[in-house]
This record gives structure tokens, sequence and C-alpha cells, in this order.
């Protein structure tokens, strides 16, 4: 393969990528970064491949070679009905397990296997097997933020966008709601179904805090606030929204303001400048460790070399889908 190199080609290929992302990104990055965008987006062809991108990813990834972006749900919906040979999950790992899950005749890599997340590592089979027999007959909804193996000992699965939807589905008084505790604890102020909370933190969300919400709006006067509500519940008390990232993004066209600060992983303000000209994101920019490690050298390489493939083991697989599938069929939450 020629080396990659900036050229004419290249930037009449990838100009339109630039013009998105020019607010964050300066021109000499991008004039590393545009060859390897148009060498992606020319091996997608070749190889019938999609890639997924989540709503955390930078925006070279985000705008320049995603051709689905979205939150974890919508992925997942996109998987689930993807024709594609290859799928690139452009997000963590527990996201391209649950594309396998749904889609197991596609092949689905992963640019680095390591791009993991603190919830995920949070809990274990056998501590879901221990609630079980504590709270007999009391079901599990599990947030998506788990491995497969997590998903397969659940009753249903629920993400930050349809989780009080999900909870209030089952018709009961009680659920156990792993693995994260200030999500559980968000949706229990939604429910009047009792929430029984395992105690994982989102590494990133669990940074910020009442007092530097506060400061930003004695800084910035009238700002709007939006909160993922990984964030502690205390947290999303002092916000005007709280959603998916997806719902963050959703929210901006209903902003009061014009200026906003979105309380979750930095690069979701970046991903949604270009959209959003009239907007000024005050940025409190907290990375989550798991999402940099996608980057577009490593997605040229999952392309180039068919790497890191994303494996279930079928029985695995089948119990999981269960209770993903049983997600699915239950809506966004209002807004959401
Ligand atoms: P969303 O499902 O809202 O995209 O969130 C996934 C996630 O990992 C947030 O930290
Ligand atoms: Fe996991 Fe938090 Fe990173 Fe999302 S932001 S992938 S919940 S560590």
């Amino acid at each position: 393969m020629p080396a990659l190199k900036f050229s004419r080609d290249v930037a009449e290929a990838t100009d339109h990528v630039y013009e998105k992302i020019k607010a964050s990104v300066p021109r000499f990055e991008w004039e590393m970064h545009a060859p390897l965008v148009a060498e992606i987006n020319r091996l997608k062809k070749i190889h019938n491949a999609i890639i997924l991108g989540h709503n955390y990813m930078v925006s070279e990834v985000f705008h320049g070679v995603s051709d689905y972006t979205g939150d974890s749900l919508g992925l997942s919906k996109v998987a689930r009905s993807a024709d594609a040979e290859l799928i690139i999950f452009c997000g963590v790992h527990f996201m391209a397990e649950t594309a396998k899950i749904l889609n197991p005749d596609s092949t689905v890599l992963i640019p680095d296997l390591d791009a993991g997340c603190s919830l995920s590592e949070s809990i274990t089979p056998e501590d879901v097997r221990l609630l079980k027999d504590r709270y007999p007959g009391v079901p599990v909804v599990t947030y998506m933020n788990t491995p497969a193996s997590i998903k397969a000992e659940s009753d249903v699965c629920c993400t930050s966008a349809n989780a009080v939807s999900v909870v209030n589905s089952l018709g009961e008084e009680r659920v156990i709601f792993i693995p994260d505790e200030y999500l559980a604890r968000n949706v229990a102020k939604e429910t009047d179904v009792e929430v029984i909370a395992w105690h994982g933190r989102c590494m990133v969300h669990e940074q910020f805090s009442v007092d530097e919400i506060r400061s930003y709006r004695e800084q910035y006067p009238g700002i709007e606030v939006i909160a993922h509500p990984e964030c502690s519940p205390e947290v999303c008390d002092e916000a005007d929204f709280v959603g998916s990232t997806s719902g963050m993004i959703g929210h901006l066209d209903r902003a009061e303001s014009n200026r906003v600060i979105m309380v979750t992983e930095c690069s979701m303000s970046d991903n949604v400048q270009e959209a959003h000209p009239d907007l000024e994101f005050v940025k409190p920019c907290t990375i989550c460790p798991h999402m940099k490690k996608i980057t577009l050298e490593k997605t040229l390489a999952s392309l180039e070399n068919f790497e890191h493939e994303v494996l279930v083991p079928e029985e695995t697989r089948i119990r999981a889908l269960r209770a993903v599938e049983r997600m699915i069929s239950i809506g966004r939450d209002t807004n959401n």
C-alpha cells in the first residue's frame, strides 16, 4: 500500500468532513487525519463494511468514517438490522458485544479490545447470582454497560434512553437494577418501583460535582445544563435536562439559552458544534479513556487486518439476546 499522504485527491475526498469539524480540529492536524479518513472510507466499500460510531468518538472518527452515529440503544438497533458482512464498532467493548449478540451473522470488529468500561467491570455473574438468591423472584434489570455474561443472567436490559420505561414495563413492586448505582438512583426518582441498586460507577460521570455545576451557573448566568444520568442524582438535580447521549443531543434543539454545558464525556460538544453553530458550548471536558482508545489508525488497522473480532459463546449469546430483545421491544423514555 502506498504511504498515506495528504494530497489533492485526499483533500477532495475529505474536505466536506473538515467543514464539520474545523471548529475543534486545527488544519495541520486535519492533514494528518484526512489520508486515514479517505483510506478507511475506500476500504469500507471493498469489504462491505459499516462503521458504527458512538457519540463519544473523537470528531475525526465520528464525522469522518462513521456510517451511523448514536447512543448505545440506537446503535444496537442499527447493528440488529444491518446486512453488512463486517461491522466495525467504534465504541467500547460491551457495545460491540451487543452488536454481535443481535447480529451473529455479521463479523463484528472493535479497533481496540482494551476499550472497556468501569461499569462493565464492576460486577461478575457470580455477584448477580448472589443478588438473585438474596432477592428471590425479583427481576434483574441490567444496564447495557455490562458484558454478555451479565446480560445472560438478567431478565431484561436497559440503556440510559429507556431505563424508566423498562423498569415500569415489568409491573413489579421491586427490581434489582445493576450495575450503575447512580443510574439506579436516578431511575428510582422517576418511578414508584423500589429499585435495589449495585455499587458500580462510571469513572467519567462520577467526577462531576454539584459545586462544579453551581460554579458554571455563577460564571455563566442563564447557561443551560444538560446531564447524563450516569452522573450522581445530586448533579442531575442541578441540571435542566437529563438524558442519554442522544437524548442530550436531541435536547439541543429545545435549548432555551445559547450557552450550554453538556455534563458528560468531552467529545460530545465537539461532535454537535457544526449542527448548532449558534450555541456556545462550555466544556467541562472529562475524557473517557476507554472511548479514546479508538483512533483512526486503529480503525484502519481493524479494516486492513480484520482485527479484533468480538465473539460471544453461543449459549451465553442466546441467553443475553432474550434480555436485549425484551428491552428493544420497549420504547425510549419520554424526550429521550
Ligand atoms: P448512552 O447509551 O447514553 O450513549 O451512554 C453510553 C455510555 O457509555 C455513557 O457513558
Ligand atoms: Fe463506561 Fe463511563 Fe466510559 Fe461510558 S463514559 S464507556 S459508562 S467508563
